[in-house]
């Protein structure tokens, strides 16, 4: 099981789906108490740049928060559209909405009871998610300012379908701001298709070290979660997801088999 968990993004479209939404129904059944709010590896300064400022009800977020603020910092978001593609559980949506004011943040994601979730969880004015697939965005055509998408693309069905479906729901020199890990002889052709499908390149980069250390810094907690609320047979598999320290994922950052990137575009 923890091999498939490595391994899912090999699998038939016809079966990564149905695995996202047991994914999601496993982890609504299991937290409880609901302090699971992100799915990402996280990120940390190096050579000692100051940390994030956060609200103390952040902190123990803090390295997955950190991934998100990296991604959308440099953009300006107040008072405008915004959506994010493959929001999870709404941790990241949150914060943006919280410490950003967008006008409105739209979070979809293919899970409908994660989008339930979601629903009921937050109370952030402007915040609501809705069910959709990144290769056919529910939303119409030139009706947002930026589109948001950390750590989901990696597996979609057809990557390029959805860069055109971001380009076609931005407006005119909107933002897409785009993280994730890449296996590292795919780097150049993702960035190839991102300018094929009408997107500028403001800034690109290499993340991959600061997600190691995020993940490092931030495996204690995620064990300790595991430890606490996943039954015994499944707790190899959802560590192999957190990608804690001992697992494939986490060394993949380190053996240099994937590079994180982060991208800032606009459409052209
Ligand atoms: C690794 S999680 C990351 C979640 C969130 N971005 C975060 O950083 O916490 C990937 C998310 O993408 C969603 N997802 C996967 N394929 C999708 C698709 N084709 N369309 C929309 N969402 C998708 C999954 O349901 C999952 O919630």
């Amino acid at each position: 099981m923890a091999n498939f968990v490595d391994k899912y993004c090999e699998f038939p479209t016809m079966l990564r789906r149905p695995m996202w939404r047991v994914w999601h129904n496993l982890l609504i059944r299991f937290d409880k108490d609901s302090t699971v709010n992100f799915m990402n590896y996280g990120y940390a300064p190096l050579n000692g740049d100051k940390p994030l400022e956060l609200n103390a009800e952040d902190e123990t977020d803090r390295y997955c928060i950190q991934l998100y603020h990296h991604v959308v910092n440099s953009v300006e978001l107040e008072n405008k559209r915004v959506i994010e593609v493959g929001s999870g559980r709404g941790g990241g949506a949150s914060f943006i909405s919280r410490y950003f004011k967008p006008l409105k943040y739209t979070g979809i994601d293919i899970s409908a009871n994660v989008i339930k979730f979601c629903n009921s969880f937050y109370r952030v004015p402007g915040l609501s998610f809705v069910e959709g697939r990144a290769e056919k965005i529910p939303m119409p055509d030139a009706s947002c300012d930026a589109v948001v998408n950390v750590e989901s693309a990696r597996c979609y069905s057809n990557i390029k379908t959805f860069f055109n479906e971001v380009n076609r729901v931005l407006a005119d020199k909107g933002n897409f701001l785009f993280a994730d890990m890449i296996e590292k002889e795919e780097v150049d052709g993702i960035r190839g298709k991102l300018m094929e499908c009408g997107f500028v390149i403001k800034s690109e980069k290499d993340i991959t070290k600061n997600v190691a250390l995020g993940l490092e810094l931030d495996t204690r907690r995620r064990e300790e979660q595991i430890e606490r609320k996943i039954p015994g047979i499944l707790k190899k598999s959802f560590a192999s997801f957190a990608g804690t320290k001992g697992t494939a994922r986490f060394d993949s950052f380190k053996n240099g088999k994937f590079e994180y990137r982060s991208f800032v575009l606009e459409k052209q």
